[in-house]
């Protein structure tokens, strides 16, 4: 369903960071999709999406296309590179030719871990768009920046840079994942997630233009449970979720994907 009052689809994306080999992603698809379709969930009103790792992309695209789930998939990095002499990397090329309709961009482990810094994110935000790949660009600040600079300034900050390059309407989705908030169990308030979502897609307006703020989804990531899914949902610019360990448990992952039913609206 566009939602009658922004027409934005809610997407509820599940990041299983690494996490279910191929073998495993297969009976987890299947799971998961016969458990939406059991309680009738109308795919027309909100969008679903899986990010295993890399080498279970081929199995999931496989599956997803002889069954004709309605689900849709995405990758969990890329490289910034087309081709070359880059050894361990996955271009964008690739990940298209998988039929991956997203590609998740900035995930603040991988800035964190792997040392990716905002020039890193607009190249691969780049690279994503480059390919027909819907980047899905993360962002969010430490428990130190909250400290220092508030809610907002980082995350504000790193949408800036990831789109530096980009001009024109384009097909993008931000995720607001406070770090502090990603696997504590301390989510962050549907107050404050709406609060940083508003100035996201002010950002986004100003970079590259009002269209595209208005029909970009923003979504909320960090502890996102069944019992909590229901409070963000129901703030006017949060229009899904990005899960981590709840997308895990289909039973659990399944009641945050049917957040109609107990959002109240
Ligand atoms: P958790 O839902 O486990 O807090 O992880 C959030 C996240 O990092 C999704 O990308």
């Amino acid at each position: 369903m566009a939602r009658m009052t922004t027409g934005r689809v809610p997407l509820i994306a599940g990041n299983w960071k690494l996490n279910l080999d191929h073998l495993q992603a297969i009976a987890f698809v299947q799971k998961l999709a016969w458990s939406l379709k059991d309680a009738r969930l109308d795919f027309d009103e909100v969008e679903v999406a899986v990010f295993p790792p890399y080498t279970d992309l081929r199995s999931v695209q496989t599956l997803i296309a002889a069954d004709k789930l309605p689900l849709k998939f995405g990758a969990q990095n890329l490289s910034e590179h087309d081709s070359g002499a880059y050894t361990g990397e996955i271009s964008g090329a690739f990940l298209k030719a998988l039929d991956c309709d997203f590609v998740l961009v900035g995930h603040s482990e991988r800035r964190m871990l792997n040392g990716e810094g905002d020039d890193d994110v607009a190249a691969k935000t780049a690279a994503a768009i480059r390919h027909g790949l819907v980047p899905v660009i993360c962002v969010g600040e430490s428990a130190e920046d909250l400290e220092k600079h508030g809610q907002s300034a980082v995350p504000v900050a790193q949408l800036k840079a990831a789109l530096a390059g980009i001009t024109g309407a384009v097909d993008i989705v931000v995720a607001y994942e406070p770090v502090w908030a990603i696997g504590s169990g301390q989510a962050a308030t549907p107050e404050q997630a709406e609060q940083v979502a508003g100035q996201l897609r002010q950002v986004i307006a100003d970079a590259v233009g009002q269209d595209t703020a208005d029909s970009t989804r923003i979504l909320y990531g960090g502890s996102v449970k069944s019992g909590n899914i229901a409070g963000f949902m129901r703030q006017p610019n949060v229009d899904g979720a990005l899960v981590g360990g709840a997308s895990l448990d289909i039973a659990e992952f399944s009641k945050i994907i049917r957040f109609q039913n107990h959002v109240g609206v």
